[in-house]
């Protein structure tokens, strides 16, 4: 059965807006090294165009957490899959996240990286569906807010499909 994706945010909007935020950071963190944390695999997709952008010296690190079944409803419970490779004591960091739904799995996030004392600390988002909150946290930088549907596409999966789209998409039903 073929799904009908409807575009939601066009490549070139993604693109653009990925830019600003990208020229926002660079000139924030200006004669700092950033240490970019992306949250596997949803982030990858929006870490390498944000890192490609970025005019200041970047460092990379990836984590992976489920809260995610494998269909499109939260278990609610976040899980840490893979930790990170390296410290990020004394480090500006940066936490890189594709959408922030229920707040848990950033909030669960926030908690644990905030222990090991990073020189700063921010979280930027590719998308945000604030309605959804459950728990109080919002990004410091957000890219688009999306309305309560799920999406797809520059990374976001449903049931594993659908990352590489260069768009964001809703499945039509
Ligand atoms: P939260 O813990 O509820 O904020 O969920 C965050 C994670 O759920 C994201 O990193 C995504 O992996 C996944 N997620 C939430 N909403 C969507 C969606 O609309 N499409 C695809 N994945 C989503
Ligand atoms: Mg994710």
């Amino acid at each position: 059965m073929d799904e009908k994706i409807n575009v939601l945010i066009s490549k070139e909007e993604v693109e653009n807006r990925i830019q600003e935020i990208a020229d926002e950071i660079s000139a924030k963190y200006a004669g700092k090294v950033v240490h970019l944390v992306g949250v596997l695999k949803g982030s990858v997709f929006f870490m390498c165009e944000l890192a490609k952008r970025l005019s200041i010296p970047v460092t990379m690190d990836f984590m992976s957490v489920s809260s995610y079944g494998n269909g499109t409803k939260s278990s609610g419970i976040v899980k840490l899959i893979k930790d990170l490779d390296e410290t990020i004591e004394g480090r500006d960091v940066i936490l890189v996240e594709d959408i922030m739904d229920s707040g848990r799995t950033l909030s669960y996030l926030v908690n644990l990286m905030k222990e090991r004392k990073p020189a700063s600390f921010m979280i930027v988002t590719l998308l945000d569906k604030p309605e959804r909150r459950v728990v109080e946290i919002n990004p410091d930088m957000c890219c688009f807010k999306v309305p309560d549907r799920f999406v797809v596409g520059y990374g976001l999966d449903c049931a594993q499909k659908y990352r590489n789209l260069p768009y964001i998409g809703v499945i039509e039903e």
